[in-house]
């Protein structure tokens, strides 16, 4: 028997981003999202409330970073998703975040999450709330990368939303190889 929930907005897993953007000043802000993924090669798609400073900041300046938020900095991540940039501007430095400006896009770097998509604005729909932004660049701190330069998931620790539960969690180990280890039913 299966337990009927009705129409919700839950999957799993869903993403922890951490949006980051610069304000009309040159100080930054940064949002917590959930609700988005890759929808092209180039491209990531978030659907992100109009209100949002977030919002206002990137339509501004055309660009924004989207960082994995990481199991050792849970509370400044949940921090920056319940407190808007529209009423306390210090919010980033509140959140105990530094930042360094993109060397890509016109858009602040979080130095405390190690991984970053650095993006420009493609498009943004209001009534929607999607956005699609072009990936320009990602990059990485060496302190998370293996011994062959590349990302390693468990030196970064990305956690995960929960929307069942309104809980974080940190991603599991390895299962399984993708685009191979479903070979053997062919
Ligand atoms: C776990 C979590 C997930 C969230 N996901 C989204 C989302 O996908 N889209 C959205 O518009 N807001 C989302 N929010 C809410 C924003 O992060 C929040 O309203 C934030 O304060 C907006 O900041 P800003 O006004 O400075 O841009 C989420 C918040 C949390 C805590």
């Amino acid at each position: 028997m299966r337990k009927n929930f009705g129409a919700k907005p839950w999957t799993y897993p869903q993403p922890v981003f951490i949006v980051a953007t610069y304000n009309e000043d040159g100080t930054p802000d940064a949002m917590n999202a959930a609700w988005g993924g890759i929808c092209d090669d180039t491209r990531i798609t978030m659907c992100l409330s109009a209100g949002h400073k977030t919002v206002k900041n990137l339509l501004a300046r055309g660009a924004f970073t989207v960082s994995m938020a990481e199991a050792n900095q849970v509370v400044p991540c949940d921090y920056v998703g319940i407190v808007s940039g529209n009423k306390e501007a210090d919010k980033v430095a509140k959140a105990g975040f530094h930042t360094t400006k993109s060397s890509f896009v016109d858009a602040p770097l979080i130095d405390e999450l190690a991984m970053a998509l650095e993006c420009t604005v493609v498009s943004y729909d209001a009534e929607s709330g999607c956005l699609i932004g072009e990936i320009v660049n990602v990059c990485a701190d060496e302190r998370v990368l293996d011994g062959e330069g590349s990302i390693d998931p468990d030196k970064l620790q990305p956690i995960v939303f929960d929307p069942v539960k309104a809980a974080y969690r940190v991603l599991g180990e390895k299962v399984g190889n993708a685009f191979s280890d479903g070979k053997q039913l062919r």
